[in-house]
């Protein structure tokens, strides 16, 4: 029987049941707003949790009643074994959706093994379908491995497969309802995201492009009808009249889902954020390897939980408020 521990409720009564684990910084693309330069220093390997530490931490917080697990980066699978790591959540009671996000680059070869080891469904970020513009934005000429990676994820039977779009006036936002006549016939969800600001990642007031403005040109073309989500849920949905592709929005920027946020992260070298704009929390890495207990781990997440706030600041405090570039975070 495994153990049971209380659930990670925090003082505004939010049950967080949503681990986030970044397993790398790694990345092999350059997309300028999700890192602040080129030439990134890397996180020693040795500084990086091993997948015995993730699996230990994952566990404990299965006991605190995490039941969904998103595996991020970086981009994990840069990192070796990544399909092992996969395997071993899998194997974690309690732990439902096991979801990977991913640049696609290598999902050509990897979706089959990674769907049998027991990820159920894969995000994947595309920002262009032009491979020019697919250059400028990440600094790689890889649009067709993406899209052959985005093949193969439909083809391996993932319960859900999503598609992220980071929507940045000037730069795409020409191009929003290109995407949905990529994917007319897919069984996908197109997620258009608002830009958000990150340590150095080039953000601006003017490129945010709002989602009252991003749904509007997309319903200037397309009957769009709301799914219901439940209340965690961060994107709205619709469905795409007449076709099998939905979209999604993410509204972090002008209707933020804070007040249902049921999220916690872990980041590659084993830190806690308790909320994607807070500062950094505590290594659990260090506890771990000073021989701290599963009670001692639990006793220093659920304080670290206790410091989360309502709701994250205003938009122009939030490049204050970041400690983080996005890419050592893992979104
Ligand atoms: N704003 C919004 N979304 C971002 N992502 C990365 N950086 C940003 C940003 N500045 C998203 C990308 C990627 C995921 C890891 O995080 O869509 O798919
Ligand atoms: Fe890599 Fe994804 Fe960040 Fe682009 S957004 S640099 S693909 S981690």
């Amino acid at each position: 029987m495994p153990t049971v521990r209380p659930p990670l409720v925090d003082r505004f009564g939010r049950r967080h049941n949503y681990l986030r684990i970044s397993v790398t910084d790694r990345c092999n693309f350059r997309c300028a707003y999700c890192m602040p330069h080129e030439d990134m220093e890397w996180t020693a390997r040795s500084e990086i949790l091993s997948y015995e530490e993730i699996e230990r931490l994952a566990r404990l917080f299965a006991e605190m009643g995490v039941d969904k697990v998103r595996l991020t980066g970086g981009e994990p699978t840069t990192r070796k074994e990544l399909v092992d790591l996969a395997a071993k959540l899998r194997r974690i009671e309690g732990v439902g959706p096991l979801l990977l996000t991913t640049n696609g680059d290598a999902m050509g070869s990897m979706a089959g093994p990674l769907r049998e080891a027991g990820i159920t469904g894969v995000n994947l970020s595309l920002d262009t379908l032009d491979p020019g513009r697919f250059f400028d934005i990440t600094h790689r000429n890889r649009l067709d491995r993406v899209l052959v990676g985005i093949e193969a994820s439909l083809a391996a039977g993932f319960d859900s497969v999503k598609i992220n779009v980071v929507v940045m006036a000037g730069v795409n936002d020409d191009e929003l309802c290109d995407f949905i006549d990529r994917f007319w016939d897919c069984p996908v969800e197109v997620r258009y995201i608002e830009f958000m600001p990150f340590l150095s990642n080039g953000w601006q007031e003017g490129k945010l492009l709002p989602y009252a403005e991003i749904r509007k040109r997309i319903e200037a073309k397309h009957r769009l009808t709301p799914i219901a989500t439940d209340k965690s849920a961060v994107a709205k949905e619709f469905a795409v009249e007449g076709a099998r592709v939905r979209v999604g929005f993410i509204t972090s920027m002008t209707d933020d889902f804070c007040g249902g946020c049921n999220r916690i992260r872990l980041t590659a070298d084993g830190r806690l954020k308790v909320c994607l704009f807070a500062k950094t929390g505590p290594s659990l890495r260090d506890a771990m390897r000073a021989g701290a207990t599963d009670d001692d781990l639990a006793e220093t997440i659920r304080h670290a939980l206790d410091g989360k706030w309502a709701g994250h600041p205003p938009m122009n405090q939030l490049i204050q408020t970041n400690d983080r570039p996005m890419i050592s975070i893992g979104g």
